[in-house]
């Protein structure tokens, strides 16, 4: 599975704080999805960590400031940041952040990051009266206006006692803003991508609905992996327990109506739209204002169509031109491939993902599944049972190759 971690030389710099502790299981991370973390940590990053839990979990050396004037000279280390891709600095303090605004070379870290070319991301841990300090804001405000990244710092339980502002964000929400950093520059970058995902809510009243048990994860895959090539992604979702990708433009939405709404006003200018959701195909007519009364006797729900939103897509996309090509789920229960076949032509799509929902393996509601895609000039692909996100990477590829876009950077 490549992700845009693979081979990606990052240089994870450490300061002194408390957070230090987090900061080895996100270089473990990071090394565990195919990245060379580089660690460098400050003195006082070093009083709360030691190099060799990095060392340790990264396979590579953690450099400290004994290694400044060591045998090997710092001109070792300003090629390390001139190799680097990314420069993360996972906590930063205020005193960091000072020095990061000001250029001040004081120490490994800092002469790295200031030779350092490479996208830079910071996230703040400090003490909340330190964090709104206007000294450490304004030095922000200068670091953001360089367009360094700033994640965090979180509000919660501070290391003084208080609570506040100056927790550093969780290595899972770094890793994917991390991992959206490194992305930016794959085969889709600059164009737009609209991934629909989970499954509808058509309200009966108030607390009742009629819903699917698509969980949403093929979909989210499916950002994911266009976020991964370099896509600017629109993920309209309905109810999910999912969390979004970060840099995903995320719509949330319950209704089929309200699905189609947020599908038609995002596609112009798209490159692909694929419809991974389960869309709901009746809806109650009216639905009530008030709770439906068991005393009230069984009721009678009364059901209209919900529109069609591939077939809508594709009349706009007659008039239009956007988008550029669309992809339809088939979940079928019996004569799988001519019910697919079936839809590609009357939705007018470009492939369509045929999977077969009999199995209990594979599907609705589990992590894996086993598809057939099919594509508009009759072809037919056969996949094997596999992970969704990996079934996610083959639909992308194909979409690749449909818009006609290099699959290398
Ligand atoms: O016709 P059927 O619902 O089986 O087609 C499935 C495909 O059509 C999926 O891609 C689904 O997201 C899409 N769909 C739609 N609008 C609906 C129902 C399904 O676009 N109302």
């Amino acid at each position: 599975m490549v992700t845009p971690f693979q081979n990606r030389r990052i240089i994870l710099g450490l300061t002194g704080s408390i957070a230090a502790y987090k900061s080895a299981d996100l270089a473990s991370k990071l090394a565990q999805a195919g990245a060379l973390v580089d660690v460098i940590l400050t003195g006082s990053a070093a009083q709360f960590i030691s190099p060799l839990t990095f060392q340790s979990v990264t396979g590579r050396i953690a450099y400290t400031d004994s290694d400044l004037w060591g045998s090997e000279g710092h001109v070792q280390h300003i090629g390390l940041a001139r190799e680097a891709q990314l420069l993360v600095i996972a906590p930063v303090t205020a005193n960091t952040i000072a020095k990061l605004a000001h250029g001040i070379a004081d120490n490994l870290l800092t002469i790295t990051a200031l030779a350092a070319r490479c996208p830079v991301v910071i996230a703040p841990a400090m003490d909340g009266g330190m964090f709104t300090h206007p000294a450490t804001q304004s030095n922000l405000d200068i670091l953001q206006e360089r367009e360094v990244t700033i994640l965090g710092p979180a509000e919660g339980h501070l290391a003084s006692g208080m609570t506040g502002m100056g927790r550093m964000v969780e290595p899972q929400v770094l890793l994917g803003h991390i991992r959206y950093t490194l992305s930016r520059r794959g085969p889709l970058h600059n164009k737009k991508i609209i991934v629909t995902a989970g499954g509808t809510f058509e309200p009966i009243d108030p607390v009742r609905g009629i819903t699917n048990r698509s969980s949403g994860k093929q979909g989210y895959a499916l950002a994911q992996a266009a976020l991964d090539r370099g896509a600017d992604v629109t993920l309209i979702s309905a109810p999910t327990q999912l969390i979004a990708p970060s840099g995903v433009n995320l719509i949330s939405i319950i209704t089929a109506e309200e699905m189609k709404s947020a599908v038609l006003q995002s596609i112009p200018e798209s490159s692909a739209l694929i419809m991974a959701a389960a869309v709901a195909d009746y809806r109650p007519e009216s639905p009530l204002g008030k709770k439906v009364k068991k005393s009230g006797g069984i009721p009678e729900i009364p059901l209209v169509g919900t529109p069609d939103i591939l077939t809508e897509v594709a009349g706009e996309k007659s008039k239009h031109g956007y988008p550029l090509m669309t992809v339809g789920f088939a979940a079928e229960s019996h004569d799988l491939l001519n019910n697919a076949r079936q839809k590609l032509e009357e939705k007018n799509l470009d492939l369509i993902v045929a999977n077969d929902i009999s199995a209990e393996d594979a599907g609705i509601a589990v992590d894996d599944n086993r598809v057939t895609i099919l594509d508009a000039g009759g072809g037919q692909e056969d996949l094997p049972l596999m992970d969704k996100f990996d079934v996610a990477q083959h639909v992308l590829e194909r979409v690749l190759g449909l818009l006609g876009v290099p699959h290398n950077e």
